[in-house]
């Protein structure tokens, strides 16, 4: 097996934005063994990681992060010496149908992880880190004005957020009660490729190439501050390695959008790509029954990690949206394994009481 220079404990690998961590620290680091740990569920999916799995320094194992008695013997097996925490259920429209299944896993299954983290590393806290990825969500909604900066006081609305919310705190609170070293990164919005079709972006992407209809919530007046999700992925790399410990850092890249503007935006771009005449997509826009107690307006200001730590994002969102518009137009296997099944069921279910 080698001797690493870290032992890095990944969770929630195999989902979006974790299967973007992963791929960027194996292929970056070599000399760090990357061991994904997550539960498959349905947002899970290991064909976002096809390009590594044979890669030297990663390892998958498949668990939840809730089985108490597993997580201890994980960490026993491969003596972590840090862990970049991702695995969580996602999804605000899902947290409103089965909140009970978002405290379990984000509340309980963090817990359990600061638990075992609390105990393999009792004796030794050098060069230990617990990295918790989180949102902006925990921070509530803003009106027209103002930004969340690392001050404002959490004040989450929806069962998603305020799971995400406890789990900060618990987090914070094994720092101050116990000393573990942690750091907490709270994001805007990602999109990119491998981005699961019940979220805006690839909802929308999948129905204006399937000339379905495009649910836009109320009158697609709430906006969203949106981040390539390769650049939260350099953002969570640079705070990993040189943020401070015990603290916060707010990621945006000041790119705000209603939700409206949004959609019509990605229909020019893809009109042109499907080579239809200007103005054919938009006309499948439908708006529909608003989310339940649907935030407004996000917004970071991300001047914390812009100055101290110096990051800042690579890409317009032309380009990102460009990209990312190919990536789906190019995979549309991956995008029939994991809309069959399970999908179409949440699909017919959620869309079709806001009609
Ligand atoms: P995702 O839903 O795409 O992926 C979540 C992953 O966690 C999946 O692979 C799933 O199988 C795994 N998982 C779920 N429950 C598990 C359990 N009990 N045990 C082990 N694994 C489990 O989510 P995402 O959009 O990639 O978000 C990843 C993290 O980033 C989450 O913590 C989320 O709160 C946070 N975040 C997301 C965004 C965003 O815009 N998507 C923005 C800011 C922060
Ligand atoms: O801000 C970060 C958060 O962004 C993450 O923590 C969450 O995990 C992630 O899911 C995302 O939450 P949102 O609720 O903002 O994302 P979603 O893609 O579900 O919705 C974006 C906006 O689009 C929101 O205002 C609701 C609206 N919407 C969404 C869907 C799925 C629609 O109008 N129609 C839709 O069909």
């Amino acid at each position: 097996m080698g001797n690493y220079e870290r032992t890095i404990l990944v969770t929630g690998g195999a989902g979006f934005i974790g299967s973007h961590v992963v791929r960027r620290f194996v292929n970056k680091f070599p000399s760090y063994k990357i061991v994904n740990l997550d539960a498959l569920t349905y947002a899970g999916n290991l064909e976002n990681l096809a390009d590594i799995q044979q890669a030297s320094n990663y390892i998958f194992e498949k668990g939840d992060i809730t089985h108490e008695s597993f997580i201890n013997t994980l960490f026993e097996k491969y003596k972590f010496d840090s862990v970049i925490h991702l695995a969580a259920e996602s999804h605000v429209d899902r947290s409103i149908n089965d909140p009970l299944s978002f405290v379990k896993t984000n509340v309980l299954g963090t817990a359990t992880l600061l638990n075992a983290c609390r105990t393999s590393w009792k004796n030794n806290l050098i060069n230990k880190i617990f990295y918790h990825v989180s949102t902006d969500e925990v921070y509530g909604t803003l009106g027209s004005d103002g930004y969340f900066t690392e001050e404002t006081c959490y004040d989450p609305r929806s069962p998603y957020s305020a799971s995400k919310a406890a789990s900060d705190h618990l987090v914070m609170a094994y720092h101050h009660t116990y000393h573990l070293p942690v750091i907490i990164s709270n994001c805007s919005n990602n999109y990119g490729s491998h981005h699961f079709p019940e979220k805006l972006i690839p909802l929308m992407i999948n129905n204006i190439k399937n000339n379905k209809p495009l649910p836009v919530y109320g009158k697609g007046e709430n906006v969203r501050d949106w981040l390539w999700v390769e650049d939260h992925v350099s953002a969570i790399d640079i705070i990993f390695h040189r943020g401070r410990q015990g603290e916060t850092y707010n990621i945006g890249g000041l790119n705000e959008w209603r939700n409206i503007d949004l959609v019509k935006l990605l229909v020019r771009i893809m009109d042109k790509k499907l080579n239809r005449p200007e103005g054919t997509s938009e006309k499948l826009i439908t708006f529909v029954a608003d989310r339940p107690g649907h935030d407004l307006r996000y917004a970071i200001d991300p001047k914390k990690l812009t100055t101290e730590l110096g990051w800042k994002p690579s890409v317009t969102f032309q380009e990102g949206l460009e990209k990312t518009v190919d990536w789906y137009l190019a995979n549309d296997e991956w995008v029939k394994h994991v809309t069959s099944g399970d999908y179409q069921q949440y699909y017919d279910q959620q869309y079709k009481k806001k009609t």
